[in-house]
């Protein structure tokens, strides 16, 4: 019986010699495998990793942050040299999956998605995400510095480069409390190589409360006390959170205006603006949110400056990932359909998955941070 499995050898005469062979194979193919694919994936993640150490060694931990730019840069300059097309996904007709639980969350719980891209970013980057995650958004809008009626992007009154991603920020979400208030409940930022399952994060947010002075991310806890979310990751505001953004936070005493780094910045101003930072793993412990793509927090590899900055411990492997995750960083323009491909396309045949219950009630960890709680720049 067992020979019958083995490469189809049935006569239990051959069953040493099927055996062997497959054992042999076996071997081969994992040496095989180890030796063609493990390498450089190794040696890609010691690359990154090297990268983001020789920044921290340059720089105050206050300035960490900002090096996710230069990691963009790093990675577009590997970009643009193959050009990535457009794959059409057009055959939802072939599709069985009962999709009605998401429908209605999509109904009741409106996103705004706002994408922060440049313009020489449109057609590399910000391109695929329009063609991919960023179509499940209720309403999707690319913020640029220089306005674009074709694309389209919003043009914002600021220069580009990361010494002015705050400015950026701070703008693009002023632009679209004062004309989009009403068309969302949520209001969320990500970047150009950031993926999100916005299924996933409507399910999240069903158990949230858009009236709340909350935001949720992926969590930081260096520099600001009850920490912030990591600007690549992404990031999502309640309603009552952006319409404190936009009134008290145009005050330069409360939220840095322009300059430092992004996502940091905001986290001193949410903090000063009474906003709580708050627990989003699932039921289980396992992270939503993330800073990298799918196979760094499978495998572990992390730049040194993670371990220092994660609020959950840095910890790798499936147990660290929830089945129902929210958002990847670093996802390369061709990885996004590649994912795209995974999460909405490819399937199992004969296997149903079922709903599983894996919200918990979000504890935040400053109940009470207040304006008082102002942090001295
Ligand atoms: C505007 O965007 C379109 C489409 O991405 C692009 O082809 C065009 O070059 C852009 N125009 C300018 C002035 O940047
Ligand atoms: C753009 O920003 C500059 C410098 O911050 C400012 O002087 C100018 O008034 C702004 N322009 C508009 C149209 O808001
Ligand atoms: C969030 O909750 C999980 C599960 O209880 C816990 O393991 C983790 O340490 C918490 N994270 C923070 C930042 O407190
Ligand atoms: C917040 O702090 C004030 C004053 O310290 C206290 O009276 C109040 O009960 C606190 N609220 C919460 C939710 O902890």
């Amino acid at each position: 019986m067992e020979g019958r499995a083995v490469l189809g050898c049935v006569q239990t005469s051959h069953l040493n010699f099927c055996f062997g062979l497959s054992v042999g194979l076996v071997i081969s193919f994992l040496i095989a495998s180890f030796s063609s694919l493990q390498t450089p994936l190794i040696l890609t993640r010691k690359y990154a990793a090297n990268q983001f150490d020789s920044y921290l060694s340059s720089r105050s931990l206050q300035e960490v942050a900002g090096t996710y730019e230069e990691m963009h840069e790093e990675m577009d300059k590997r970009l643009s040299k193959n050009e990535v097309k457009e794959v059409l996904f057009e055959d939802d007709h072939k599709h069985h999956d009962d999709d009605a639980v998401a429908r209605k969350l999509a109904e009741e719980i409106r996103i705004l998605c706002w994408v922060m891209t440049g313009p020489q970013n449109l057609d590399k980057k910000a391109i695929h995400v329009k063609k991919t995650w960023g179509k499940r958004c209720t309403k999707l809008i690319f913020f640029s510095s220089v306005t674009n009626n074709t694309f389209p992007t919003i043009g914002l009154n600021v220069s580009e480069g990361r010494e002015h991603l705050t400015g950026k920020t701070m703008q693009a979400f002023k632009y679209v409390h004062d004309n989009f208030f009403d068309e969302a409940d949520w209001f969320m930022k990500a970047d150009d190589d950031t993926y999100f399952i916005m299924e996933n994060l409507r399910y999240f947010l069903s158990s949230q409360d858009k009236m709340e002075p909350v935001y949720f991310g992926h969590h930081f806890k260096t520099i600001v006390r009850q920490g912030y979310y990591s600007g690549g990751a992404g990031y999502i505001l309640s309603k009552e959170t952006l319409r404190r953004l936009a009134t008290t936070g145009q005050d330069p005493k409360f939220c840095r205006q322009d300059g430092g780094a992004e996502d940091a910045e905001l986290g001193k101003c949410m903090q000063n603006l009474g906003v709580r930072t708050a627990n989003s793993t699932d039921a289980l412990g396992r992270s939503r949110f993330h800073c990298f793509d799918p196979e760094t927090h499978l495998m572990g590899g992390y730049p040194n400056w993670y371990y220092k900055y994660d609020a959950n411990g840095a910890k790798k492997g499936l147990e660290s990932i929830s089945d129902y995750s929210v958002s990847f960083h670093y996802i390369k323009p061709e990885s996004m359909y590649s994912l795209e491909f995974f999460v909405y396309h490819l399937r199992p045949y004969g296997i149903v998955a079922g709903n599983q219950d894996l919200n918990r009630r979000v504890t935040s960890y400053t109940k009470n941070a207040t304006q008082s709680d102002k942090v001295k720049n």
